[in-house]
């Protein structure tokens, strides 16, 4: 007989049927007669309870079912009297599919995050990180349907690449070289003709200067893949591997890049509370109390739109009336997260979408302003999490491109190409890049960015 997925039993009334029901065990309990078995299959937060007589099976099975063994339980569809469900299964038939060892890390409630990270393995099999998991699934189905129903292209662009794209030096290398015996020219440096790609590799920080290319042909494009950054910055918000969404649009302007931005955004969060309902009560209930109203909010106002320039006096303000930050405050600075979050969470109290950055602190291929001092770059900073986004309307014009990229004396030599689309039909440009675990962070009220992925990548980790 097939089996019913939890999540499809519990919406159904046609109590006497027989059903089948796999999964595994979150908790037993019983007296001498029945005996409770809290089962889960994933499918939903909500576990289904099994009772079974203890006169109708046999006692070394019985005893074999612990938390976190797997179970096959066939039996009947019964209108529950006990509270918290509608209905449950009376087992006539228990077949044990995996029995579970003593000492199976997710045996106790309550263990530490910590704890979990060491046993990512295993902790996808708890109530939170199952829920984590789902929504997961469900923001990414949300971004493709977005930009599907937006008309953009979901467009590929290479993992593995020779250039550097935000200038930050962050990559990690790829290569099939011998590390013991390499390589080198008479002045020491590492020769990479021999190489598999007869030049220097690195995985990518950024499908932008790729997604460039496909957006001023297709018009409008995004990508959604791996994103690769060996920043040795151990915090609860950055990972060394992590999942990038970028779209890139022709024909657009500041304004306009920032409305899809925020039209994006709550687009996510929206679908969260439509599609994630059970997951997001318990996250709720569980993680943090004020994750529902957070998302709800998000999702009714309307994000302040400022410059940096306003934003830098409204800090020097706070630190006028007393207000301490770690670090000081000066116009050209890059915003610290406490920054950041103090504009967001004190200050306005809302989403905000900073523009007109110095161009020292941010990358060459932003358009330069008129003043020759700021740029046209677009960061959405968000509660609890800082920056969310960061974008930019791009420079389009080949000389000025250029000069900025001699002023930073960044080798183009492998990126003709990418200076090709201001040779040939240039046109005005921008697009964004939203950091997929920073929005997941927000979605679930998570603290930590390892627990919005299943297998976080941090400098010194890479089990699993
Ligand atoms: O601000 P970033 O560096 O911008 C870019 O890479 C642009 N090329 C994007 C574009 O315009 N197409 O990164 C974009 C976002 C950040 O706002 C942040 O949400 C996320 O990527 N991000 C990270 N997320 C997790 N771990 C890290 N180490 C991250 N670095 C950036
Ligand atoms: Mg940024």
């Amino acid at each position: 007989m097939k089996r019913t997925k939890i999540i499809d039993l519990i919406r159904r009334t046609d109590y006497g049927a027989k059903v089948v029901v796999k999964g595994w065990v979150r908790t037993k309990r019983g007296s001498k007669a029945v005996c409770f078995i809290a089962l889960n299959d994933g499918s939903t937060i909500k576990n289904v309870q099994v009772v079974a007589d203890i006169a109708d099976f046999d006692e070394e099975l019985l005893k074999q079912i612990t938390t976190g063994a797997c179970l096959s339980v066939t039996g009947t569809l019964v209108e529950s009297p006990g509270a918290g469900q509608s209905s449950e299964v009376h087992a006539t038939q228990i077949e044990l599919l995996g029995t579970c060892d003593a000492d199976y890390p997710m045996q106790k409630k309550g263990q530490s995050f910590e704890f979990m990270r060491k046993n990512a393995h295993m902790r996808l099999r708890t109530n939170t990180f199952g829920a984590v998991m789902r929504i997961r699934h469900q923001m990414a189905y949300a971004i493709h349907t977005y930009f599907h129903e937006h008309g953009y292209c979901y467009f590929h662009t290479p993992i593995i690449t020779a250039s550097d794209c935000e200038g930050a030096g962050e990559m990690f290398q790829v290569t099939t070289k011998n590390l013991y015996d390499l390589k080198k020219g008479d002045d020491g440096k590492i020769l990479y003709d021999d190489d598999f790609f007869g030049k220097q590799t690195s995985l990518t920080v950024s499908g932008q200067l790729e997604g460039e290319l496909g957006a001023t042909a297709l018009g409008a494009i995004y990508t959604f893949g791996p994103t690769f950054r060996a920043e040795n910055s151990n915090t609860p918000r950055h990972l060394a591997e992590f999942w990038m969404i970028e779209p890139e649009m022709a024909f657009i302007d500041l304004e306009e890049l920032q409305d899809v931005e925020e039209d994006f955004i709550k687009y996510c969060v929206r679908w969260a509370l439509d599609h994630c309902q059970d997951d997001l009560e318990f996250l709720n209930k569980m993680i943090d109390k004020s994750l529902l109203e957070r998302l709800q909010g998000v999702c009714t106002t309307e994000f302040v739109r400022l410059d940096y320039t306003e934003g830098i006096s409204i800090l020097q303000d706070a630190v006028n009336k007393g207000h301490k930050f770690e670090f000081p405050v000066s116009w050209g600075m890059d915003l610290a997260s406490e920054h950041e979050r103090y504009l967001v969470e004190e200050h306005f109290k809302k989403p905000v979408i900073m523009s007109g950055y110095p161009k020292e602190i941010k990358a060459f291929y932003m358009k330069q302003n008129a003043d020759g001092k700021t740029v046209q770059g677009t960061d959405v900073l968000f509660p609890q999490i800082g920056e969310i986004i960061g974008g930019s309307v791009r420079e389009e014009n080949y000389a000025k491109l250029m000069s900025r990229i001699e002023e930073l004396h960044i080798p183009m030599k492998d990126m003709w190409w990418y200076l090709d689309t201001r040779r040939f039909g240039s046109c005005p440009h921008g697009g964004f890049g939203l950091g997929f675990e920073r929005l997941m962070l927000f979605v679930t009220g998570m603290q930590n960015i390892r627990d919005v992925i299943p297998f976080p990548r941090t400098p010194g980790q890479a089990e699993f």
